[in-house]
C-alpha cells in the first residue's frame, strides 16, 4: 500500500491483518465465539518515525502492536518488516529479528522480574543475544544505558520495586534499548503515571529517537499524548484503522466523527479556540459481534440510516497522507483544502 509519499523502503508494512481469538465452547459453557480483536488493518510506517495508534480501551490497539512484533500470531493479512515478509517466519527463524524489534509496556512492574536487580534484568537480554563478551563489559553496558535512560548507574543493584513508577518506566526502557532495536513497540508506556512524569517520560522516547533513529509505534487511549510525539496517527475502532492522517492534520483536519470525539474529549483552555463537542455516549460494542456497517454507527452523532448501518465503509484518500473510513467523511470537512475531493484507496481487501 503506497500512503506514504516517501520514497524510502518502509519499515513496516501491515497488509490486510486480522488477529481473531476463540473463546468458550467446552463442557456446559456457551458455544464457542470469534472476538476480532484486530479485523483487516493495513498501514505503512517509515524509518525513524513515530506513528501513534489511539482508540478507547478495547479497540485492539494492543492486540495489533504484539501481533506486529508475531508475539501473537495473525489469523490472516500480512506483515514486512525492513522490507522482508516475517507474516511465516517459525519463532526460531524470528530470533535474530527479536533484537530489532522490542517493546515497551504500560506497566514495567508486570515486565521486570521482582527477583532481578536491575543490573541483571538490563544485562539479561544482552547476554541472550550474545551482545556482551564479559561481565565487565556488561556492567558497563548497563551502567551507560542506564545513564542515557536518566538513571543513575550506581542504582543498578538495586530491585523493581525500589523505585518510582517513572523510574521502573525508564528501567523499562533501558531494558528494550539494551539490544539495540530498530522498532520499538510502546504500549501505553505513560497511561499509568502521573501527568508530570508523563512529560519526562514522552521527551525521553522522543529524544532517544532522534539519537538513534528509532521508530515507535506509539499506543495510547489519549490522543493528547498521541499527537505531541507521532509524526502521523492511527485511529482504531473495534479492530479497524477508522483515520490515519499526519500529525499536523489532527488539530483542524480530522474527518472522522470519532477521531473528532476524542479529539473533543481534550480539554480545551483557550477559550477563543473552544469548539461543540461532539460526546462520545456508550462504550465499545463486544468485539464479538460488531454492528453491521459500519461499526462507529451506533455511537455516531451524524449516522445515516439505510447507508452506515448496511454498509461498510472502505478508507478513501483525502489529501496525500490522510485516509479516512466514512460514508460521510466529505461533509465532516472542516479545513481549507475543501475540493480536494475523495478517491477510493486502491488497497485490495477489507478495511
Ligand atoms: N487473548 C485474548 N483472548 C480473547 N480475547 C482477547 C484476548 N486479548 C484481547 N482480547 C479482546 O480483544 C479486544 C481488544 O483487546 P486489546 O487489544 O487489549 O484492546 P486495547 O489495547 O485497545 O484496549 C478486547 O475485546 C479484548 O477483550
Ligand atoms: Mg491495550
Amino acid at each position: 500500500m503506497s500512503t506514504s509519499a516517501a520514497s524510502a523502503e518502509p519499515l513496516l508494512e501491515v497488509q490486510d491483518l486480522a488477529t481473531h481469538f476463540r473463546v468458550g465452547g467446552g463442557f456446559l459453557r456457551p458455544a464457542r465465539q470469534v472476538v476480532r480483536a484486530v479485523d483487516g488493518v493495513s498501514f505503512s510506517m517509515q524509518q525513524g518515525q513515530t506513528l501513534g495508534l489511539v482508540g478507547e480501551s478495547g479497540c485492539g490497539k494492543s492486540t495489533l502492536g504484539r501481533t506486529i512484533l508475531r508475539l501473537i500470531e495473525p489469523t490472516a493479512g500480512s506483515l514486512r518488516f525492513e522490507g522482508r515478509d516475517i507474516t511465516a517466519l517459525s519463532q526460531a527463524e524470528l530470533r535474530p529479528l527479536r533484537r530489532r524489534m522490542q517493546i515497551i509496556f504500560q506497566d514495567p512492574y508486570g515486565s521486570l522480574n521482582p527477583r532481578m536487580t536491575v543490573r541483571a534484568a538490563v544485562g539479561e537480554a544482552m547476554r541472550v543475544h550474545k551482545l556482551v563478551s564479559s561481565r565487565s563489559e556488561e556492567e558497563q553496558r548497563v551502567a551507560a544505558l542506564l545513564e542515557r535512560v536518566g538513571l543513575r548507574p550506581e542504582l543498578m543493584s538495586r530491585y523493581p520495586h525500589e523505585f518510582s513508577g517513572g523510574q521502573r518506566q525508564r528501567i523499562g526502557i533501558a531494558r528494550a534499548l539494551a539490544v539495540e532495536p530498530r522498532f520499538i513497540v510502546a504500549d501505553e508506556p505513560v497511561s499509568a503515571l502521573d501527568v508530570s512524569i508523563q512529560a519526562q517520560i514522552v521527551n525521553l522516547l522522543m529524544d532517544l529517537q532522534d539519537e538513534l533513529g528509532l521508530s515507535y509505534l506509539f499506543v495510547a487511549h489519549d490522543l493528547k499524548v498521541v499527537e505531541h510525539v507521532s509524526h502521523r496517527v492511527a485511529v482504531m475502532y473495534l479492530g479497524r484503522i477508522v483515520e490515519i492522517l499526519p500529525k499536523r492534520e489532527i488539530a483542524e483536519g480530522a474527518r472522522h466523527p470519532y477521531t473528532q470525539a476524542l479529539r473533543s474529549a481534550i480539554p480545551e483552555l483557550d477559550p477563543k479556540k473552544r469548539r461543540t463537542r461532539t460526546l462520545l455516549h456508550g462504550d465499545v460494542p463486544s468485539p464479538i459481534d460488531p454492528p453491521a456497517g459500519c461499526s462507529f454507527h451506533p455511537r455516531c452523532p451524524i449516522a445515516e440510516k439505510g447507508l452506515c448501518d448496511r454498509e461498510r465503509p472502505l478508507l478513501r484518500q483525502f489529501g496525500s497522507d490522510h485516509f479516512v473510513a466514512c460514508h460521510l467523511a466529505d461533509r465532516a470537512e472542516r479545513t481549507a483544502n475543501a475540493g480536494a475531493g475523495a478517491a477510493v484507496l486502491p488497497a485490495p481487501g477489507p478495511v
